[in-house]
């Protein structure tokens, strides 16, 4: 297992190993992601015991996440880590390497779970798209979310362009990204960005009402239905019908 607190993550199980909670762990740096961060989490999606089958993502301190730590593209790079980008690195090598970092973000759609992310004050950047990651959002009234990359003069790259086009549609998702502005909690709510907003101080009240109500459902039946929904966007109805059809029949005859 990897260190998570060199990491600047904290594990904690609850609810008897059925509840994992994920904290990003460096509130003095407002929770800035960094390549060491994302091989903690992606280490964590490889490593969870069987009996977790909900995961919640929260941010100690003031912010759930500030985005990449700003010193990655540095010369000197992050203190104990190095440039984000090592020098002189090929096109190809790049390639591969985002697609190394992107496994700490994939992870949260697999089925075995169902992941929230708790999202309070800044979500900027790969802390936008981390949320994006989760299948569900909990904000507080002071979240201010904002796909920053496109005014540093990259593009958002880990994994958060899908999930944001799927929920607000494309020409929403362009405003978004190409202004780079930032969307308050009643805005996120009405966009389908946070299923709820809590009120200042109830927000681990208002994840663990939903985390209560997701585990008082049969496991297996959550997986499979988690499974069966993430397919629906890209068939059609006939192939929906299908896999609905399949998936039931994995539940009725053992
Ligand atoms: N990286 C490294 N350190 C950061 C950080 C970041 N992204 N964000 C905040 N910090 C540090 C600050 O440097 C500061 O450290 P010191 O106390 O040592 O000075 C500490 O956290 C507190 O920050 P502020 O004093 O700025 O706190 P604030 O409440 O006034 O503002 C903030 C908070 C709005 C998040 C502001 O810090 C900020 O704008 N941060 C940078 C955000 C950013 O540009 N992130 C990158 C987005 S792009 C991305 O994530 C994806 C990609 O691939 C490029």
């Amino acid at each position: 297992m990897t260190d998570l607190e060199k990491a600047g993550l904290r594990l904690e199980y609850n609810h008897d190993g059925a509840v994992a909670e994920i904290a990003l762990n460096r509130p003095e740096r407002r929770n800035a992601q960094s390549p060491a961060l994302w091989a903690g989490l992606a280490s964590l999606g490889r490593e969870l015991p069987e009996t977790v089958r909900v995961v919640v993502l929260k941010g100690e301190g003031p912010s759930f996440s500030a985005g990449l730590d700003v010193r990655a593209f540095t010369p000197e790079g992050i203190p104990g880590e190095g440039p984000a980008l090592p020098r002189g690195i090929a096109r190809p090598e790049l390639v591969e390497l985002i697609a190394v970092y992107q496994e700490g973000f994939r992870w949260l759609r697999d089925p075995r779970f169902t992941t929230i992310a708790a999202v309070h004050g800044h979500a900027i950047g790969a802390g936008f798209q981390l949320a994006l990651s989760c299948d569900l959002r909990i904000a507080a009234e002071d979240v201010r979310f904002c796909m920053k990359e496109p005014a540093l003069g990259l593009v958002p790259d880990l994994t958060g362009t899908k999930p944001l086009v799927d929920i607000v549609g494309l020409p929403r998702a362009l405003e978004i990204c190409l202004t780079a502005r930032n969307i308050g909690a009643e805005e996120a709510r009405e966009l389908g960005l946070v299923e709820r907003v809590a009120k200042s101080g109830e927000l681990d009240d208002a994840v663990n009402e939903l985390v209560t109500s997701l585990l008082a459902v049969d496991a297996g039946a959550a997986r499979a239905t988690k499974a069966l929904l993430q397919q629906a966007p890209a068939n059609s109805l006939d192939e929906q019908c299908a896999a609905e059809r399949v998936a039931q029949s994995f539940r009725l005859v053992p």
